[in-house]
């Protein structure tokens, strides 16, 4: 049996195909206060602005490919069991062909039903532009498959059960702020090896067995894949 890699990912990975992280300098919450565009209030109070922000999203997701990052997670997999948990909303991991993939906080490229959680379409390229109006094949009004801040983040339980069996923990680009996400490593086994690969990585002080790598996610995960090869 090939030993189980789990690999957390966040925006950080997804940076070198110029999608831009939420809290960097040049980050998106720059230009949009994220309690009206990303939160439950917000959707509330401003659904046009909320599904303008995520129309924007995808428009330029459409345009971006994925990157070295991505694809070394897709080559691991000839030696290990990979299982990709991203709190990003992009598809750029589908796209370079992980085979397994937990979104924590939802998918850019699709939206649910406002009445019914579990009713999820897929957009089409053709039709990337939502508004308040949209309805689903269904007849319901659909709201974009985002988690927001203040709303639960359903997957989590799946995702610690899979932090539970790693063999190894690799956490790439995420800033460790955003809750339950960051709180995952907490449940790796003692003795675990875990790598935290980042440019600017946020404290890990009170994590025990953790080897930062400070550097962009290519770079890193170079580095790590000649670690685990020696
Ligand atoms: P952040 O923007 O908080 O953090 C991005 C991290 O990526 C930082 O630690 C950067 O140092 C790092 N970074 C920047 N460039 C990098 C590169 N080239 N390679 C590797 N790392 C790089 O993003 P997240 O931690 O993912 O939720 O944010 C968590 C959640 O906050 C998001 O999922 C989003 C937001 O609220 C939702 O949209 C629901």
């Amino acid at each position: 049996m090939k030993p189980k890699l789990v690999v957390s990912t966040g925006a950080g990975i997804s940076a070198e195909s110029g999608i831009r992280t939420f809290r960097d300098a040049d980050g998106l919450w720059e230009n949009y206060p994220v309690m009206q565009v990303a939160s439950a209030d917000g959707f509330r109070a401003n659904p046009e602005l909320v599904h303008k922000f995520y129309n924007e999203r995808r428009h330029q997701l459409i345009n971006a490919q994925p990157n070295e990052a991505h694809r070394i997670l897709v080559e691991l997999e000839k030696d290990y069991d990979v299982y990709v948990i991203t709190q990003n909303v992009d598809d750029l991991h589908e796209r370079a062909g992980s085979s397994k993939i937990l979104h924590l906080h939802g998918e850019l490229m699709k939206i649910r039903s406002i009445s019914d959680p579990d009713y999820i379409e897929s957009l089409d390229i053709e039709h990337l532009d939502t508004t308040p109006a949209t309805r689903g094949r269904n007849g319901d009004l659909m709201r974009p498959h985002i988690v927001f801040f203040q709303e639960a983040v359903p997957a989590i339980e799946e995702a610690i059960d899979i932090v539970r069996v790693a063999d190894i923990f690799v956490v790439i680009g995420t800033s460790l702020v955003v809750y339950p996400a960051a709180g995952l490593l907490h449940y790796v086994r003692p003795g675990v090896p875990v790598y935290y690969i980042d440019p600017n990585p946020a404290s890990t002080a009170g994590i025990p067995d953790v080897h930062v790598i400070k550097a962009t996610a290519s770079r890193g995960l170079r580095e790590l894949r000649e670690i685990l090869e020696k």
